[in-house]
């Protein structure tokens, strides 16, 4: 969708081509470096020599043909196998993050339709090895939107294991899911970067995939070591001058000379094209949104639902300075409050091609959209019974808040497989524990090639007490460095520690005195002072240490001597140690976008939910069980959900309404 290719402001450039260039399909050209950083970003996406597969078939003749690895021969999905698109090749990004192949757009067969770079299984198969290994222990997640700016730290994966898009590229390019297993990292790099020395630009991928889209001016050319030279022939002039003719270059900083560089350069580099591909998947944005380069604040416009706020004048994401939390609350008493709603009716205001579904937003999108919206503390209009609270976690406009939560998917598909109250009993080790032996329970990576990784682990009936326990993994695992300054960062917000609320402060008799409310019931709380407030809050004084009341008051004073200088005052939360932090980390995921949802189905991490009516009778059972104390480590939020039978229709509407034509 986000495929910028400008070519209005180089017609001089465009005559040239005409001539020069074989017939492309759509006739344009990218004629910018952040274009160009796309298109070969794609390119190597598809790639499926660097699997290990090919590895072992290709004898170490980088442009050998192999038979197909079988595991590409199909896709699965929640009916049975498909043919595969990638069949006769090896394992590429694009088998388990599917676009168009078998959908709508001019490469779709226009069979199962398009995806929003998700697959159609529960989980994914892989290359087999002999480890037993036969699937991703997780739902492939929809891509588009994944790295979208944020207020809150990046964390990649169901459970967080990455803290950049460039991390996650290199484990997986050199992981499991390309059939490398954890000790043969080192022979997985090195084989990466011989195919792009040794390339000689002939394949299919350059020549021919996807209408031409990756081959360059003269297909001989193609090669990934003149690209990534940027045509630099090695003499100091380019092949091409790149200021007059810049299709299919590379930007200057990814640029490397292949008789230098080294494994490790060549991987970077190639993590950083595909990241900046990855930073181009984003739903239909107005074009003051997020950029080429995934900088700026989205603003949606792409589904009904977008269609109805905008004909409406509602408001499309939070005003300057206001919280999500404050812009779903002013969104629901907006739409309450609509006179006259003006509703988004098919095809008047839009329709769809790569949905079965009406392009509408009417009576019954809306009462699901104050469903979702209206939470523990919405005022309730019109003895609205239904409290979906979804807003609570899928925050507006991305529908997501970006960070990890424990809905009950993880206990649900476990208490399926061995019993009703089965999850609960699942013996887990604390922190010391777990860190002492750290094979025993942590999953596998290059450092801990043996860890069994029983804690992310599909559940089957064979293996009682494997299951997939989601941040648990990675929360203050050695192995996983990167995510866990971020993790620090938000973990007031997975403790359910919310600021309390001064509600008063003053000068009373040579007193400072300030209270309020809302704090953690019998919580500790520091209260720091500093002349200066603008020093980190490190640096200020603690000058008392006390605890909220029962009900989350507190109350503190403090002597004030006249004409002493002027202090500042904060107060801040003592938070759970690791140790303590830790079995809350139990089965918590990271909340996934909403939009377009009919695009990447089945749900839940665990795959096993296939429609928008599943997922939310799945709420219902776990709001309920929540609140009756059977779900082992909760969400506090889950309890405040309450749906009855009457929700689901308007509900799934509302989700089917954030539907959006989503094509590559
Ligand atoms: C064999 C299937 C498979 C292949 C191949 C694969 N992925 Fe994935 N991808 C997955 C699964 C499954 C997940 C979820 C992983 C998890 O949460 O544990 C995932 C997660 C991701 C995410 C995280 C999304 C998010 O919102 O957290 C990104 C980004 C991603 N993959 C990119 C890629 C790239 C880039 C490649 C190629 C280098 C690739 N994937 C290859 C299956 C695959
Ligand atoms: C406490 C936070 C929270 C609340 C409240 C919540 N969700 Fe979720 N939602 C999540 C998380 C986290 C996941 C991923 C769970 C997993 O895979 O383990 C999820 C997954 C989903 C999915 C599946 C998406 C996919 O791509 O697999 C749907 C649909 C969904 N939620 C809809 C809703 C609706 C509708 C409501 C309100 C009735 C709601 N959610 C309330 C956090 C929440």
């Amino acid at each position: 969708m986000k495929r910028f290719r400008l070519c209005r402001r180089a017609i001089p450039v465009l005559l040239l081509l005409a001539i020069v260039l074989p017939a492309r399909a759509d006739n344009d050209v990218i004629t910018d470096f952040p274009g160009a950083d796309v298109n070969i970003g794609e390119r190597l996406f598809l790639e499926t020599r660097f699997s290990q597969y090919f590895f072992t078939n290709a004898l170490g003749d980088a442009n050998a043909v192999v038979p197909g690895d079988p595991i590409m021969a199909t896709l699965q999905t929640t009916n049975g196998s498909v043919p595969g698109p990638f069949a006769g090749q090896a394992m590429n990004c694009r088998q388990c993050h599917i676009v168009d192949e078998v959908g709508y757009g001019p490469f779709g067969n226009h069979t199962l339709g398009n995806r929003t770079y998700a697959d159609f299984a529960r989980r994914s198969p892989i290359p087999a090895r002999d480890d037993g290994q036969t699937i991703t222990p997780r739902n492939s997640p929809t891509l588009v939107d994944a790295v979208l700016p944020r207020d809150t730290p990046l964390f990649l994966h169901h459970d967080g294991q990455f803290a950049s898009a460039h991390d996650l590229i290199i484990a997986t390019l050199t992981g499991r899911n390309y059939g490398w297993k954890p000790e043969e990292y080192a022979t997985a790099v090195h084989h990466i970067a011989t195919i792009i020395r040794d390339d000689d630009g002939m394949g299919y991928l350059a020549v021919d995939a996807r209408d031409s889209r990756f081959r360059v001016l003269e297909t001989f050319l193609g090669s990934y070591q003149n690209v990534f030279a940027g045509f630099n022939n090695y003499l100091g002039s380019y092949i091409f001058d790149p200021r007059g003719l810049t299709a299919n270059l590379i930007s200057p900083q990814y640029r490397l000379d292949m008789r230098y560089a080294s494994d490790d350069e060549i991987l970077e580099t190639i993590a950083s094209l595909i990241e900046t591909y990855l930073k181009n998947l984003t739903f239909s944005q107005a074009t003051n949104g997020v950029d080429f380069v995934g900088v700026g604040t989205p603003i949606f416009n792409g589904s009904p639902f977008d269609v109805f706020l905008i004909k409406n004048n509602l408001p499309q994401r939070p005003a300057t300075n206001e919280t999500f939390a404050q812009y779903s609350g002013r969104l629901l008493q907006m739409v309450t409050a609509l006179p006259n709603p003006q509703f988004v009716t098919d095809p008047a205001d839009g329709l769809f091609e790569t949905h079965t579904q009406k392009f509408q937003f009417g009576q019954v999108e809306l009462a699901g959209l104050k469903i979702f919206l209206t939470g523990k503390d919405s005022p309730r209009g019109n003895g609205q019974a239904n409290v979906g609270n979804c807003v609570t976690c899928h925050s507006l406009p991305a529908f997501t808040d970006f960070i990890f939560h424990n809905t009950g998917a993880t206990q649900a598909e476990y208490d399926t497989i061995h019993g009703l109250g089965s999850f609960n009993q699942v013996d887990v080790p604390g922190l010391a524990a777990r860190q002492a032996n750290h094979n025993a329970y942590l999953p596998p990576t290059p450092n801990h090639p043996y860890a069994t990784g029983i804690f992310e682990t599909v559940p089957t009936q064979a293996q009682p007490g494997q299951v997939d326990l989601g941040l648990w993994n990675v929360y203050e695992n050695p192995d996983f460095p990167a995510p866990q300054p971020g993790l620090r960062q938000i973990l007031p917000r997975l403790m359910g520690v919310t600021p309390p609320q001064i509600e008063n402060a003053e000068m009373l008799s040579q007193q400072f005195v300030f209270s309020g409310a809302k704090g953690p019931p019998d919580g500790i709380y520091y209260i720091l002072a500093s002349e200066n407030a603008l020093l980190p809050t490190t640096n200020w004084t603690i000058i008392a240490t006390n605890t909220f009341d029962p009900q989350g008051h507190f109350n503190f004073s403090t002597p004030v001597a006249p004409g002493t200088a002027q202090t500042f005052y904060k107060l801040s939360l003592q938070m759970p140690t690791p140790a303590k932090a830790l079995p809350r980390t139990i089965a918590l995921f990271k909340t996934p976008t909403l939009r377009d949802l009919a695009h990447s189905g089945p749900y839940l991490h665990t795959g096993r939910l296939d429609s928008f009516e599943d997922v939310i009778r799945f709420y219902q059972d776990f709001s309920v069980k929540a609140r009756l104390g059977e779900v082992r480590n909760a969400d506090p939020e889950l309890r405040e959900i309450f749906l009855d039978d009457g929700a689901i229709l308007p509900l799934a509407a509302f989700l089917r309404s954030l539907n959006e034509d989503y094509t590559d």
